[in-house]
């Protein structure tokens, strides 16, 4: 496994690697690995010949008040999980590399990023693609995979690429819970014993809404006013949104049917937890 920071360096690597015929699997992430990030390098490695994960803690992406500085960052504890999964090159670049002096150009998707975390967390997408379109001009990747616990950022990502005609295959994954049923997440690292267990308040939610549809509930509104009364239990939860939407236009949906996705956000101390679920499977 070959640790790259050097952004021409990766991509003449990238380059070679093509002209070989292989094909190149892609994991972007912030680092701080889980097992959420591992299944992806897992399939990565299963579709690729040749696996890259980024870890790259993306300033553009995060708001002024929000957690840059104190994200999380272990690159000693990623290279293990990395090395684990099977990981052929790791790609961490510097922030001064990434955007230097005089840096103008960003990639913003719109409409699909006026809704849900996109109002609350302004020019977030906007960063987020910025990267992305990046790291994959960069990486040069036939295949990048990204998990469905960011529901809102693999839509805007398909978007981008379909949009932009990258030549890039974009793979959603899997949710991957903890056996407690909370979402894995760089973040949970944040939460206090207690939050943590005022966490579960998002799975329950989802598990809740998921019985009220088998129990025939066909309208988003009592489901959603009743996860809004499971998860204000809490007494340190505060809901950003809880919302039922269309799973590929994001629009929300008064009635359920089969593209119904419950969307959650809520902050939970100081920590922001998102989680979302179809609520019907057929
Ligand atoms: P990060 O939060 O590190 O997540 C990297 C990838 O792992 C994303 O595709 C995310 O959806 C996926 N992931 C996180 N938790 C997961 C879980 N519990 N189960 C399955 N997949 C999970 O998302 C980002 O980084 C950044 O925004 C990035 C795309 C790298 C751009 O900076």
């Amino acid at each position: 496994m070959r640790i790259i920071t050097d952004i021409h360096e990766m991509q003449d690597d990238s380059l070679a690697a093509r002209r070989q015929g292989k094909t190149i699997a892609f994991v972007p992430t912030m680092g701080y690995l889980h097992e959420g990030h591992f299944s992806l390098l897992q399939e990565g490695r299963r579709r690729g010949d040749r696996l890259v994960l980024s870890i790259f803690v993306n300033p553009a992406q995060f708001g002024a008040g929000e957690d840059f500085d104190s994200y999380p960052r272990d690159l000693t504890r990623d290279q293990e999980v990395a090395r684990r999964a099977g990981v052929d090159i790791i790609f961490a670049p510097e922030a001064k590399e990434m955007y230097p002096r005089g840096y103008a150009t960003y990639v913003d998707v719109e409409g699909l990023t006026d809704t849900l975390c996109g109002r609350s967390r302004p020019g977030h997408f906007r960063g987020v693609t910025t990267v992305v379109c990046k790291l994959f001009t960069v990486v040069q990747p036939h295949l990048a995979l990204f998990g469905c616990k960011d529901f809102q950022q693999l839509a805007v990502i398909r978007r981008m690429t379909t949009d932009l005609n990258l030549p890039v295959e974009i793979v959603g994954m899997p949710i991957v819970r903890e056996a407690d049923g909370l979402a894995m997440s760089s973040r949970n690292v944040y939460l206090s014993p207690l939050e943590r267990q005022q966490a579960l308040a998002l799975p329950d939610s989802l598990r809740l809404a998921a019985a009220m549809v088998r129990d025939g509930e066909g309208w988003a509104e009592p489901i959603l006013t009743a996860v809004r009364a499971r998860l204000t239990q809490e007494p340190d939860a505060v809901i950003d949104y809880a919302q039922v939407c269309h799973g590929e236009t994001l629009q929300e949906m008064d009635a359920i049917t089969a593209d119904s996705v419950l969307l959650l956000a809520v902050r939970v101390g100081k920590t922001r937890l998102i989680d979302n679920s179809y609520l019907r499977g057929d």
